[in-house]
C-alpha cells in the first residue's frame, strides 16, 4: 500500500488512547500551539516524495514537480526542494514563496490561464525553467516580453485533449469546454504564432486532464492524444520537439469509501502506455513531467479542532461544533468533499455515535462532516481531521475576520511551526480608515 491510499500520516499511533503524530502527543501540540491547527508530518511528505520518484523511475526522463497551489509555504517547499522535486507555480505570490524558499528555479514551471505581466515578468528574472502557454494572447506577451530581455524563454503548449475523467465538475480541468489552454484544433495557429519569435523556444505539450481522479484510464488517452500530437507537429514543422507534461491529478483516500489506485499503478500504466506509443510513432527520448499536488501533500497533513459546543436535534442528527471549519477547509461546502476523523484523545474508545461535525461559521452550508461514527465527544476534545494537508490551508480565508490557523511541522517528536497563527492585529492590519470617517 503506498501512501495516497492511507487516510492517515504515516507516523500516526495510538499511545495511551492519544494519537501522536511524528513522534508528538497532539494533545500537547494544541496545547502548545491552540486551535485550530494544522500538523504536517514531515515522513509523510517525504516518503510520498520518494514513492513518486519511485513509481516513476521505470520511464528515464521524468520530472516530478510538486503543484503547490495544494499547500504552498516556504517550509513546505524548502522540503519539496530537499527531495529534488521541482514545483509548479501558478501565481506571482507562490514564485515569491519558492524565491524566499531558495527553490531551484530551473524546475519551476509557470502555468495558468491568465498570467499577468509583472507574474512573468518576475518568472523571467528568476530563469524559470519553463512557462507553460496557455492562450494567445499569453504567446504575444511572452513575444513582447522575450525580446524586451532579450532572453529565451522556454515554453510548453498547453492543449485541452477533451478527456472526461469523471471527477468533480470544478475540478475537471481537460474537457472540450474548459478555460485552459488550445483547444486540440488551435494548436497549428499557435504554433504558427510561436514560431515567429525565435526566442520563444517551445519545447514541447502540457495537459492536465483533472483532480482527486481514481481510474487510469484519462491518463492513458491523455497520453495518447499527446504523443500522436507530438509527433504531428514535429513532422509538419519540422521540429524536435521532446517534452510533455501530463499534469496532476492523482486521487487520495478520505475516506473508506475512497479505493484510489496506488502511485506505482498510476505510473505503471502512464508509463506503459507512453512506451507503446512513443514506439508506434517512432519518437525517442522524450522527457516527461508530472506535477502531482494533492497526492504528494495531503495525507502527511490533519487538522486539529477543540470541540465545543453540541445539539442535539430531537429525534434527528446530534451537532458537534469545532473551533473552526469552512475558513479554514472551504472543501466541504464547495465540493461536497468527504473526511474523516478521531477524536485525538480517546483514540482506543469505540466509536458509538453518529454526528454531524459543524464549523463555528454563521451559515448552515459550514459542516465539516455530515453523519460520521466518532467516539463520544464532550467539550474540551480534540477532534483531529485527516488529509487536510491539500487545499485546505491553501484555500483558506479570514471569513467573519477569522484568524487563519497556525501550522506546524512535526517529525521525530519534534514539532516546529511552519505557519505562524494569524494574530488579532493581523486580521486589520491592511484595513484603513481614510481621515474623512475620522
Ligand atoms: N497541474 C495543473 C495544471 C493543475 O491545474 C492542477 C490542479 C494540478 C497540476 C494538481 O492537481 P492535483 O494533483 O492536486 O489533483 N481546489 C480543488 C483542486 C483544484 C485542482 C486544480 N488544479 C480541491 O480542493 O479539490
Amino acid at each position: 500500500m503506498t501512501t495516497n491510499q492511507n487516510l492517515k500520516p504515516i507516523s500516526a499511533t495510538t499511545v495511551e488512547n492519544t494519537l501522536y503524530i511524528g513522534g508528538c502527543n497532539t494533545v500537547e501540540l494544541t496545547q502548545k500551539y491552540g486551535t485550530p491547527l494544522y500538523v504536517i508530518d514531515e515522513l509523510t511528505l517525504r516518503t510520498m516524495c520518494r514513492e513518486f520518484k519511485h513509481a516513476f523511475a521505470k520511464y528515464p526522463n521524468v520530472n516530478i514537480l510538486y503543484a503547490s497551489k495544494a499547500l504552498a509555504t516556504s517550509g513546505i517547499f524548502r522540503i519539496i526542494h530537499q527531495e529534488g522535486v521541482g514545483l509548479d507555480v501558478v501565481s506571482g505570490g507562490e514564485i515569491f514563496t519558492a524565491q524566499k524558499a531558495q527553490v531551484d528555479f530551473s524546475k519551476v514551471l509557470f502555468n495558468g490561464n491568465n498570467k499577468q505581466l509583472w507574474e512573468l515578468e518576475l518568472a523571467i528574472n528568476l530563469n524559470i525553467g519553463r512557462i507553460s502557454v496557455d492562450n494567445f494572447n499569453e504567446i504575444k506577451l511572452l513575444s513582447e516580453l522575450a525580446n524586451k530581455f532579450k532572453k529565451p524563454i522556454d515554453i510548453l503548449l498547453r492543449v485541452t485533449p477533451g478527456i472526461d475523467c469523471h471527477t468533480h465538475e470544478y475540478i475537471q480541468t481537460g474537457q472540450l469546454d474548459s478555460k485552459f489552454g488550445f483547444d486540440l484544433s488551435q494548436i497549428d495557429e499557435a504554433i504558427n504564432d510561436i514560431l515567429k519569435n525565435p526566442l520563444l523556444n517551445l519545447k514541447g505539450l502540457h495537459a492536465h486532464i483533472g483532480s482527486q481522479i481514481f481510474d487510469d484510464a484519462g491518463f492513458k488517452d491523455e497520453v495518447k492524444i499527446l504523443v500522436k500530437e507530438l509527433a504531428r507537429i514535429n513532422t509538419n514543422y519540422n521540429l524536435n520537439l521532446n517534452e510533455l507534461n501530463l499534469g496532476g491529478g492523482f486521487g487520495v483516500k478520505y475516506t473508506e469509501a475512497d479505493t484510489p489506485p496506488d502511485i506505482n499503478k498510476f505510473a505503471e500504466s502512464i508509463i506503459d502506455t507512453l512506451n507503446t506509443e512513443l514506439n508506434k510513432h517512432n519518437l525517442q527520448n522524450i522527457t516527461i513531467y508530472i506535477e502531482p499536488g494533492r497526492s504528494l501533500i495531503s495525507t502527511s497533513g490533519v487538522t486539529l479542532y477543540t470541540i465545543g459546543s453540541e445539539k442535539q436535534v430531537p429525534n434527528s442528527r446530534k451537532y458537534v461544533s469545532v473551533d473552526g471549519g469552512m475558513a479554514d477547509n472551504p472543501r466541504p461546502a464547495l465540493y461536497q468533499a468527504k473526511y474523516s476523523c478521531d477524536i485525538a484523545n480517546k483514540m482506543n474508545d469505540e466509536k458509538s455515535e453518529i454526528v454531524t461535525i459543524a464549523g463555528k461559521y454563521c451559515e448552515s452550508g459550514d459542516i465539516l462532516i455530515q453523519d460520521t461514527s466518532l467516539q463520544k465527544t464532550c467539550p474540551g476534545d480534540i477532534l483531529c481531521v485527516y488529509n487536510t494537508g491539500a487545499y485546505n490551508y491553501s484555500m483558506a480565508s479570514n471569513y467573519s475576520k477569522s484568524q487563519k490557523p497556525a501550522m506546524v511541522l512535526v517529525n521525530n517528536s519534534q514539532s516546529d511551526i511552519i505557519v505562524y497563527r494569524e494574530t488579532l492585529e493581523d486580521i486589520i492590519s491592511r484595513d484603513n480608515i481614510p481621515d474623512r470617517l475620522k
